[in-house]
């Protein structure tokens, strides 16, 4: 509930009275910038502005450990680590002398073979499906870089070039069904999907600009033989962000989530809550590095220019999982095709809600991956339900063998929750990405993460590198 505003204060539309009084909290800290979120943007963004800009800063961040979409299981049956949310990280911009900063040593992602076998999870029954040749799938690749790196200036590492309205290059806002079949790229959508394309939700239907958030010229390039992918030695993705909370420790505030703030040109308070007690933060700037869905936005006051473009976005809920069951085969990927994809429409790809796979993950163990894409209400209850039902569609169709527990058993889960933001192409053609991109600075307020640059850790950091020096101005 808001208290009640004096008639005066409504009347000069000063800020609302806030319902909770400053004098509630049993600490004020008093910082240069207040960073909200500890996940690949907000973490990195920490960092550089402690360490190579000594600024004073105070992170925000509700889980207990930084990462955010990094999710190491260490198995207790062997003490190998596995990753089953972010496999790997790209060697674009900062990434190799970031990692050599932090103090980790780096190898090539492993991999761990596969043999694919082709399942339509919906009826449970095995697709006739024969995947693009090698030779046409790198030809088709080739085609793909050809045609998107003229665009590579306007995208990345984020939209600070992106085109005025008038001069948008059509291409962006193609479907990307009609963007592949215009440029003849079929042969290599099976890849660009399983391999990150499937985070967009309607593949077909999405924006061609969108399709290149999640699988651009840097990762083209990779698939290409140009480029590498790396992770830490120890093959435990979480040992960045655990190098991270140690630098970064006093200026933690973890477990803790910001329930009401004042924002403004000469600075702002932010009410920060762990469990039953309140820490008043007091900042002159502010960097939001969480996804600006609705319910993270609540606490902090959006005007209306602010809400008129964070109400244009829309998003997928991800989820990623490592389930187990004496049925699942080993050395194996069950990869989801529609039947109607065989014997080789390569654009008939799953549409969410969906799980993309389940991938045995080596090393003699007993896990296998699977990985959920869905609509913003798909939350792990559905997600679950979905993954056992797709089980359960295999099994009845002699797929996977009887025999054991009728459900799968959960041995790790990561609900990712928003990803992939996106607006529409009437809103795209009509300057939203130019009017989100006002919001940089705005109320002495920036953004990073997902939603304004790149769904992957190394571009968000190069993203930061050039968010970073305007914070600073
Ligand atoms: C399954 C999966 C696999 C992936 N694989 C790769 C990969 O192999 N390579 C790669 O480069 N990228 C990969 N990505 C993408 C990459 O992880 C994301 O693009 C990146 O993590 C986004 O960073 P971010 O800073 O925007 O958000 P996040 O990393 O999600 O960080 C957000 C942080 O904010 C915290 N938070 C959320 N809400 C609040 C709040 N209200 N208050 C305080 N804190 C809050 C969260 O706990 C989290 O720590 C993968 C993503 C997923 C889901
Ligand atoms: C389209 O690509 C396929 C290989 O994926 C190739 O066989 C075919 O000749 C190409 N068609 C045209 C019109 O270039
Ligand atoms: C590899 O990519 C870089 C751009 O990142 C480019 O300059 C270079 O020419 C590419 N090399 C090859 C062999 O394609
Ligand atoms: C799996 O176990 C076998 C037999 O115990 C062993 O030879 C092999 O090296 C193991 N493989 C891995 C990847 O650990």
């Amino acid at each position: 509930m808001r208290a009640v505003g004096s008639l005066l204060a409504v009347a000069s539309l000063a800020v609302a009275a806030p319902a909770l009084s400053q004098s509630i909290a049993s600490k004020t800290i008093n910082v240069d910038v207040a960073i909200v979120g500890a996940g690949a943007s907000g973490a990195y963004a920490a960092i550089r502005l402690k360490e190579d800009f000594g600024k004073t800063i105070a992170v925000i961040e509700k889980s207990e450990a930084l990462g955010g979409h990094v999710s190491t299981y260490d198995d207790p049956a062997t003490g190998l680590p596995f990753d089953f949310a972010v496999q790997s990280f790209n060697n674009y911009g900062p990434a190799a002398a970031f990692m050599q900063r932090l103090g980790i040593s780096t190898i090539p992602a492993p991999r761990v073979a596969l043999t694919q076998r082709f399942v339509d999870f919906k009826t449970g029954s095995v697709v006739p499906y024969v995947p693009s040749s090698a030779a046409d799938r790198t030809a088709a690749l080739q085609k793909f870089l050809q045609v998107t790196e003229p665009f590579e200036n306007f995208l990345l590492p984020g939209y600070w070039n992106f085109p005025a309205p008038a001069n948008i290059p059509a291409d962006l806002l193609l479907p990307f069904g009609d963007f592949v079949a215009k440029y003849n790229l079929s042969a290599a959508a099976n890849q660009v999907f399983e391999v990150t394309g499937m985070g967009v939700g309607d593949f077909k239907n999405r924006l061609t600009m969108y399709v290149l958030s999640s699988f651009g010229p840097p990762m083209i390039r990779t698939f290409l033989g140009n480029g590498t992918i790396m992770v830490p030695a120890s093959r435990r993705n979480e040992e960045v962000y655990e190098k991270i909370q140690a630098r970064l420790s006093s200026s933690l505030l973890l477990g803790s989530t910001v329930v009401q703030s004042t924002r403004g040109n000469s600075g702002h308070v932010l009410w920060v809550k762990k469990g039953s007690q309140y820490t008043l933060v007091k900042a002159a700037k502010l960097l939001i590095a969480v996804e600006p869905t609705t319910a993270n936005m609540e606490p902090f006051d959006l005007d209306t220019k602010e809400k008129n473009v964070f109400n244009k976005l829309s998003y997928q809920r991800v989820h990623a999982a490592i389930v187990t069951h004496q049925a699942l085969p080993v050395d194996t990927s069950l990869v989801h095709i529609p039947t109607a994809g065989a014997p080789a429409n390569y654009m008939v790809l799953p549409t969410p809600n969906h799980n993309a796979r389940f991938d045995y993950m080596g090393y003699n163990s007993t896990n296998w991956r699977a990985l959920m894409v869905g609509d913003k209400n798909f939350d792990r209850c559905a997600a679950e339900a979905l993954l056992n039902a797709n089980f359960k569609a295999m099994r009845q169709q002699g797929t996977l063998p009887a025999g054991g527990p009728a459900h799968l058993t959960v041995k790790a889960w990561a609900d990712h929750g928003a990803m992939h933001m996106h607006a529409s192409a009437s809103d795209i053609r009509a300057g939203f990405i130019q009017k989100q991109y006002e919001l940089e600075g705005y109320r002495k307020t920036w953004w990073t993460g997902g939603a304004f640059s790149h769904q992957f850790q190394a571009i968000l950091w190069a993203f930061d590198d050039t968010l970073l020096p305007k914070i600073l101005a």
